[in-house]
């Protein structure tokens, strides 16, 4: 593909360049169209029984996007009080929103089961502090499938080396504590990891966590989590994730469930960067163009305070360059590395990448930023915290969150 933007006509008749000065650079571009076809999509992963897909806000908080996925009839799963907080906010009753813990406090739980929300316990340990909170109470145990999946060691959540959920043999413990504090065990949830392509090992944990399921009665839902990926080499014609495929394969698996389970519980799913990460992408100016040692630095003014994910986990992002509020062609193309602003060596977006050759001024648009991109920003170098904007489906522009200035950063002293 020679360009993502030009392909999905990505601004929508805007022109980039008027979007970079409005609002400055760096600066996280959204497209509502986008985000809610992902959206409506995950709603349909199952289709043949009771379903309610949760969008993992973590990939991305912004209350205008968690409006999108109320809109579009999805529930939510959180991960802290603040993210509850933000969907409450956002409009989502209590009902449509599952607290999916991990080492938190008395407080915190206290704080869900106060607000009315459906808690997952993720160890026996905390299972026991729930009961203490809540005794009588409803709530879900996170177990470890066996099977995990993800781009990168540091998500993979599930199989040997995670410190998630609880295993398959510590399962009568389970029932010991729910019976010590007369708990009612409604749900089983996991989440093998993030970023994946291919769908088998996700299979493979459905199959396995339905045959644990077994063991717990009168299930009323069972969450298999998230981890769908996206293609983040698009430019390279990357295949996206094999959705329809993978539902085929789903069916028989679900099937034979509920044969034997007598009666299908509401069956659930987590994702988060399917939704959010392909309607998204940040406009940064080029500052100045370098050679060190034989290698060209493109430097701009997104580093790994804007954007994390090259830096943290070596992900790749594709980045084209526009210029005059065009994108220019993918020919007579130069490697380079493109940089950022920050003062680590590793303030790298992109690593030996070939790209049509860039000038000072040129504008850096870096793909599919929705999930874990803002979400997962910092100040560092203080630097304030970029401005979001969305580029609506009638092509209108809304800025959903203004940028942080160096006043904000001094509010905290
Ligand atoms: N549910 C649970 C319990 C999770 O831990 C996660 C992600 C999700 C759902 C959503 O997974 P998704 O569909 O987005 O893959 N910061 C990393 C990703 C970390 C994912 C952590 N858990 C990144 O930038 O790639």
């Amino acid at each position: 593909m020679n360009s993502y933007i030009n392909q999905v006509d990505f601004f929508k008749g805007n022109n980039p360049e008027d979007i970079a000065k409005q609002y400055g650079t760096p600066v996280y571009v959204y497209n509502e169209e986008i985000i809610r076809e992902h959206m409506a999509a995950v709603g349909k992963v199952i289709t043949k029984y009771p379903y309610t897909a949760n969008y993992s806000v973590k990939a991305n908080t912004n209350i205008e996007i968690l409006k999108l996925a109320l809109d579009e009839g999805i529930n939510c799963d959180a991960m802290s009080p603040g993210e509850i907080t933000l969907l409450l906010k956002a409009g989502f009753p209590a009902e449509r929103i599952f607290f999916v813990s991990n080492n938190v406090s008395a407080e915190e739980m206290d704080f869900a089961v106060k607000a009315g929300v459906t808690v997952s316990l993720d160890s026996l340990d905390q299972l026991d502090r729930f009961g203490q909170v809540n005794p009588g109470g409803r709530c879900a145990v996170r177990i470890n499938p066996g099977v995990g999946a993800g781009h990168s060691e540091k998500v993979i959540t599930a199989g040997k080396n995670t410190k998630f959920a609880i295993a398959e043999a510590d399962i009568d413990e389970i029932f010991a504590i729910a019976k010590k504090y007369d708990l009612k065990i409604v749900g089983i949830n996991q989440h093998i990891g993030s970023g994946f392509l291919d769908p088998q090992p996700y299979l493979d944990a459905v199959a396995n966590l339905l045959r644990i399921a077994d063991r717990f009665e009168n299930l009323e839902f069972i969450d298999f989590g998230g981890g769908y990926g996206i293609p983040y080499h698009k430019l390279d014609d990357e295949a996206p994730f094999p959705m329809e495929d993978f539902k085929k394969k789903l069916e028989p698996i679900l099937d034979e469930f509920v044969e034997r389970y007598g009666k299908a519980p509401l069956f659930k799913s987590e994702p988060g960067r399917y939704c959010v990460a392909e309607g998204s992408l940040i406009l940064s100016r080029v500052q100045a163009i370098k050679q060190n040692a034989g290698v060209k630095y493109v430097g701009t003014d997104v580093g790994m305070n804007t954007l994390i994910r090259p830096a943290m986990y070596d992900s790749y992002h594709d980045v084209e360059l526009v210029r005059d509020g065009k994108v220019v062609d993918r020919v007579d193309m130069e490697e380079v590395n493109v940089s950022g602003p920050i003062c680590e060596t590793g303030d790298l977006i992109a690593k030996h990448r070939m790209l049509p050759v860039a000038k000072t001024g040129d504008l850096v648009a870096v793909l599919d930023t929705g999930a874990y991109g803002y979400s997962m920003a910092s100040p560092y170098n203080s630097r304030p915290r970029p401005a979001e904007v969305m580029i609506c489906r009638d092509g209108s522009l809304k800025q959903i969150r203004r940028r942080e200035t160096i006043e904000d950063l001094l509010a905290y002293f």
